[in-house]
């Protein structure tokens, strides 16, 4: 089995979506291995976003990630880090997501995409020492 790092992000809380995100972790049979609501200070967000440092929209996310509570998840199973990725949906709510994803059903621009998910092992490591050091 394998971990993955989730985080409904602020506008998913903001808009109540975070029991709609958790159900359909559960429902695809992923387990919940801990779970937190907090903010995220800025040391946080840019560890977290470091590889899009540099690039346009970088700062607007860190201010976006920082702005509000936000739910952090280890979610863990079989395949988890694709099968979490299957649930959100692509980047881009509208070009990207299809219907039936958590992007595609709830997103509609690029920054409010509602949820993160680690993209490969190496970053559900690294990601899951950020938000959950003790772990
Ligand atoms: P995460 O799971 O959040 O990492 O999303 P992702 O892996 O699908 O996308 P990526 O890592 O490439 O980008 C990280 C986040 O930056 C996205 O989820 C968006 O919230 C935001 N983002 C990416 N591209 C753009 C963009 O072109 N404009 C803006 N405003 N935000 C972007
Ligand atoms: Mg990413």
């Amino acid at each position: 089995s394998e971990r993955t790092l989730v985080l409904v992000k602020p506008d998913g809380v903001s808009r109540g979506l975070v029991g709609e995100v958790i159900a359909r972790i559960e429902r695809k049979g992923l387990k919940l291995a801990a779970l937190e609501l907090r903010t995220a200070d800025r040391a946080v967000a840019e560890e977290h976003y470091a590889e899009h440092a540099g690039k346009s929209f970088y700062g607007d996310l860190v201010e976006f990630i920082t702005g509000g509570p936000l739910v952090a998840i280890v979610v863990e199973g079989t395949r988890a880090i694709s099968a979490f990725r299957q649930l959100a949906g692509g980047t881009d709510p509208v070009e990207k997501a299809t219907p039936g994803t958590i992007r595609g059903d709830f997103g509609l621009e690029v920054q409010f995409n509602l949820v993160h998910g680690s993209d490969s092992p190496e970053s559900a490591d690294r990601e899951i020492k950020i938000w959950f050091p003790s772990l």
